[in-house]
C-alpha cells in the first residue's frame, strides 16, 4: 500500500478509536462495571503524571515524591482507594484544573488548567483512578472535550514597556514588595517548588531553582515575562503556568527583585572589569579545536550539542554576574533539568550523566559524549543525584581573563528582541 494512504488511514482509525472510547461523559460517575477506562487514556495520564506530578505525589501516587518533605501540607495519597473513592471524577478534575486554592484546599497544590488541555486533565484523572486500582469510577473523555493546550500570547514589547514604567515607579515600594511576598508564600504555589532563605535557613520546595538570590540572578523584565508565561520561553518546563494577572506578576517581580546577592569570589573583579569582544567570544564558543568548545554541549539558535541547556537567549534570561558564575563555578547553581546522576549497576559498573527522565521502568541519561542511555530499574543497584555539574569546572584555569570576558560578552549578546533591557543588570 502507498505509504501516504496508509498513514492517512491509520490516522483516521486512531481518531475513530479515540472518539469511540470517548463518547460517554467523564463526569458520568454512574457505576457500570462493564465499561472500563480505556488503556490509552491511562497511559497518556501516566506520562503526564511523571512529568508534572510525581515530584510531589510520588511515582505511584503514594504522596512520597522527593519534594514532599519540603511542603507544609502533605501531598495527597492519590493511590489510597478509600479516600479517593469518596470523590467523583469531576471533583478530581476540578482540583487539577483550578489548583488547591481554587477549591479551598492548600495553595501548595498548583493550578494546571492553564498548562494542560482538558483531554490531558481527564487522562490524569484516569491515571489517578488506575493508581488506586479503582474500577468503580471508569473515566472517559467527555464529548466535545478540547485536546489543545491553552495558548497564551508571549509578553509583547508593549507589555514590557508598560511593565518597565510600572517597575520604575512602584517596583521598590514596600507595598508592592509585601503584596508580592504574600502571593508567593500564601496564595500561589510558588513556595511549593522554590526555596527562599529565611533567618539563614532555606525553606520551600526544590522542584525549581532556589530563588533566594533572584534579584541578583535575573533582571526584572525577565522575571515578569517568565512568571506571566513560562511556556513561551521553554515549552517543556515543569513549571506550570501559574494563571497570574499582570498586576500579580508585577508585584511578584518586585518581591523577587529585592532578594539577595550572589556570593562573589574576590578574584572575579578582573573578569567583570575587562571589556569583552563578543565576536572573539563566539569563535571560542564554537571552536572544536579550542580550549573550551562550549558548543559541544550547548546550542545557540539550533547550533550545537544537547548535553547542556540551550543558551539562545541567555543574555536576556540571566544577569551578567550569574553568567560569569556559570562559567567559573558551574556547580554553584545546577540548571533545572540538568542534574548529574551516578548509577551503580548490578554488574558493578558506574555510569554517570545528565538525568533526562525517570519513571518506574528506569532512567534515561545523556553521558559526557552526548550519547543517550537508558538504564532499566532491574539493572540498577544504587543510584543518586550528585551536586556536581557535567560542565567542566576548570575554565578559570584554562582561560585568560580576556578570553572569559569575550565569552561573557558573547553570552550577553544573546538576547530576545522584544526585551528592551532597560531594567537589566
Ligand atoms: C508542588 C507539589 C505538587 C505538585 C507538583 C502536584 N501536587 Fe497535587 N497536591 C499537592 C498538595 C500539597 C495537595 C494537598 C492539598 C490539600 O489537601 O489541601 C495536593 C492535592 C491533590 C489532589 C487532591 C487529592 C485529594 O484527595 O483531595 C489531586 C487530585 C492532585 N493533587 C493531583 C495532582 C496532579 C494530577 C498533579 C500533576 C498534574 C499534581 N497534583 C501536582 C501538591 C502537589
Ligand atoms: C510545580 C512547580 C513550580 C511552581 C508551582 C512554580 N515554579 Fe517557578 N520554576 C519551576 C521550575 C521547574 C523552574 C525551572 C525552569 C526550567 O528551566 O524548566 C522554575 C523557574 C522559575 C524561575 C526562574 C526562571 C529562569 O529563567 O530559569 C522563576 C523566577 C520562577 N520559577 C518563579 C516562580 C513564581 C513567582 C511562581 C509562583 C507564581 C513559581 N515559579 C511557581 C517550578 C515551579
Ligand atoms: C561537557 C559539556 C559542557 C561544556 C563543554 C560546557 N558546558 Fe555549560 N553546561 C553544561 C551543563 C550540563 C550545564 C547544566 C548544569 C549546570 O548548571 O552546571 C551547563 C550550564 C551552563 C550555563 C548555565 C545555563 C543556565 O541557563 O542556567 C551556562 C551559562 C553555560 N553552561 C555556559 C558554558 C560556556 C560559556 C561554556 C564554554 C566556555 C560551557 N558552558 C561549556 C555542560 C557543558
Amino acid at each position: 500500500m502507498n505509504l501516504r494512504i496508509f498513514s492517512l488511514i491509520s490516522a483516521f482509525l486512531l481518531v475513530i478509536g479515540f472518539t469511540s472510547v470517548v463518547w460517554a461523559g467523564g463526569g458520568d460517575d454512574s457505576v457500570d462495571l462493564n465499561r472500563k477506562t480505556p488503556e490509552i487514556l491511562v497511559k497518556k495520564g501516566k506520562a503526564l503524571f511523571v512529568h508534572y506530578c510525581a515530584h510531589c505525589h510520588g511515582l505511584a501516587g503514594d504522596g512520597d515524591g522527593f519534594n514532599a518533605e519540603y511542603l507544609e501540607k502533605e501531598p495527597a495519597e492519590l493511590s489510597d482507594q478509600k479516600s479517593q473513592a469518596k470523590k467523583t471524577n469531576h471533583q478530581i478534575y476540578k482540583v487539577i484544573n483550578k489548583g488547591g486554592a481554587g477549591v479551598r484546599k492548600s495553595h501548595l497544590m498548583p493550578v494546571f488548567g492553564k498548562t494542560l488541555s482538558e483531554a490531558e486533565i481527564w487522562a490524569l484523572v484516569a491515571y489517578i483512578r488506575d493508581l488506586g486500582g479503582d474500577q468503580s469510577h471508569p473515566v472517559f473523555l467527555p464529548q466535545g472535550v478540547n485536546s489543545d493546550r491553552p495558548v497564551f500570547e508571549s509578553v509583547s514589547k508593549e507589555d514590557l514597556q508598560t511593565f518597565n514604567k510600572w517597575f520604575e515607579d512602584e517596583g521598590e515600594k514596600k507595598s508592592s514588595i509585601q503584596a508580592g511576598e504574600k502571593l508567593f508564600k500564601k496564595k500561589k504555589s510558588c513556595f511549593a517548588c522554590h526555596q527562599l532563605e529565611e533567618e539563614e535557613e532555606k525553606i520551600g520546595g526544590r522542584i525549581g531553582p532556589d530563588l533566594s538570590q533572584a534579584g541578583a540572578r535575573y533582571g526584572p523584565e525577565w522575571l515578569y515575562a517568565w512568571i506571566m508565561n513560562p511556556h513561551a520561553y521553554k515549552r517543556e518546563t515543569k513549571m506550570p503556568n501559574m494563571a497570574v494577572a499582570s498586576e500579580e506578576a508585577q508585584v511578584l517581580t518586585a518581591f523577587l527583585s529585592g532578594l539577595g546577592s550572589i556570593n562573589q569570589e574576590t578574584d572575579w573583579q578582573p573578569f567583570l572589569q575587562a571589556t569583552g569582544n563578543p565576536a572573539t567570544g563566539k569563535s571560542l564558543f564554537f571552536d572544536p579545536e579550542g580550549k573550551v568548545y562550549c558548543s559541544k554541549c550547548h546550542r545557540v539558535a539550533g547550533d550545537g550539542g544537547m548535553i547542556g541547556p540551550d543558551l539562545s537567549f541567555v543574555g536576556t534570561s540571566r544577569s551578567r554576574l550569574f553568567l560569569l558564575e556559570s562559567i567559573l563555578d558551574p556547580k554553584a547553581v545546577i540548571t533545572a533539568g540538568y542534574s548529574t546522576v551516578l548509577i551503580l549497576t548490578k554488574e558493578r559498573k558506574f555510569i554517570t550523566g545528565v538525568l533526562k527522565f525517570e519513571d518506574d521502568s528506569g532512567v534515561s541519561i545523556v553521558d559526557k559524549e552526548g550519547n543517550d542511555l537508558f538504564v532499566s530499574k532491574t539493572q540498577i543497584k544504587k543510584y543518586k543525584t550528585q551536586k556536581i555539574s557535567m560542565m567542566p569546572g576548570n575554565f578559570k584555569d584554562l582561560l585568560e581573563v580576556q578570553e572569559v570576558a569575550d565569552i561573557l560578552a558573547y553570552l550577553q549578546s544573546l538576547k530576545l528582541a522584544e526585551f528592551s533591557g532597560v531594567s537589566e543588570k
